[in-house]
């Protein structure tokens, strides 16, 4: 009933962890499987070990919706991979999301992450807070980096598209055009608290990403006017805390869904959605969770308002 397929992976839920919101170490990945997830994204990896910035790194700004520049804070690929020698014996399926300076770099920690064992590796060109937003804000540099990946490894290409541009379908073409197998939809918005006692922004960096119940909306939105104009499939991601945003990113479109910030409630949400999105689809005679996949767009909306 929620088993998806997302290129030649085939998942039997469809929900997945976001990446960099939980630790890296094998066992939590484990946890999040066990607790009912189809996958698990791991944080963004790059080529070598990095501190991220200063704290105050992540805030919480109103319930369930934070702020964060973590700045891409990693172990770096090599030490990443002796971790994840056990994946080997594993059976679930690791996305590897991965990050890089240029696209030689980008290729290197792909393939490193292909003989590992991992399922797919999903780019992140869109952290707003670091470097690597820069690729993800042109649709030039987005077709090269994933034309240029796709021709060294044989495992699926996800593209993580940045919210912060003008236009995203733009960009998510150049990425599906270059070979993409699948796009994720949506990375962190781009924004700043500032402390009106101190007058200064609130994170050390300055200005962050903002995640979690805030952005759920602007997610959806982008999901729905992706699935108008893409082929592969839409990865949803963005302020998932129930099975009804669950049902929503499917109904605009989506094949699968991440889910990051709502974990700092505890892993068990996990399962708590997973059981609910059965009883929701139970409840309304639908077998497979595919079934209700864009439907949203049935609905003819109105074009031009009455006078
Ligand atoms: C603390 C934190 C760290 C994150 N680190 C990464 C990262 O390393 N790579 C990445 O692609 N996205 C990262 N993200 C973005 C999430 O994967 C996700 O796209 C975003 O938070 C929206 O989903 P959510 O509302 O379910 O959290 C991070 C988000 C948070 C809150």
């Amino acid at each position: 009933m929620l088993n998806v397929k997302i290129s030649n992976l085939n998942l039997k839920s469809p929900l997945i962890l976001a990446s960099g919101v939980l630790g890296v170490s094998f066992h939590t990945m484990e946890r999040v499987i066990n607790a009912g997830a189809g996958a698990v994204t791991t944080k963004s990896i790059g080529p070598k070990p990095r501190k991220g910035y200063k704290n105050p790194s992540v805030i919480e700004l109103y319930s369930g919706t934070f702020l964060n520049s973590v700045g891409l804070a990693n172990p770096g690929v090599d030490q990443f991979c002796k971790e994840l020698k056990k994946l080997h014996k594993s059976k679930f399926p690791l996305i590897a999301s991965i990050f890089g300076d240029i696209e030689e770099t980008y290729c290197k920690i792909a393939i490193k992450m292909e003989e590992i064992g991992c399922a797919a590796v999903e780019l992140n060109i869109s952290c707003p807070h670091a470097e690597v937003s820069s690729i993800g804000i042109s649709s030039d540099l987005t077709y090269s980096l994933v034309k240029k990946i796709k021709s060294e490894i044989s495992i699926p290409i996800f593209v993580k598209l940045n919210p912060n541009v003008t236009d995203i379908i733009e960009i998510a073409l150049a990425a599906e055009k270059a070979g993409a197998d699948a796009v994720v939809a949506i990375n962190t918005v781009a924004a700043m608290v500032i402390d009106i006692n101190t007058k200064r922004p609130i994170l050390s960096h300055g200005s962050g990403g903002l995640s979690g119940k805030a952005i759920h909306p602007i997610a959806i939105k982008k999901v729905y006017d992706l699935y108008e104009a893409l082929k592969i499939p839409i990865i949803g991601c963005g302020g998932v805390f129930d099975y009804k945003d669950v049902i929503e990113f499917f109904l605009a479109g989506a094949s699968s869904v991440q889910i990051g910030t709502a974990l700092y409630q505890g892993i068990e949400i996990i399962t708590k959605i997973k059981n609910d999105l059965e009883t929701y689809l139970r409840g309304n005679d639908y077998h497979s969770i595919m079934d209700i996949k864009g439907l949203a767009h049935e609905y003819k909306t109105q074009e031009v308002p009455d006078y």
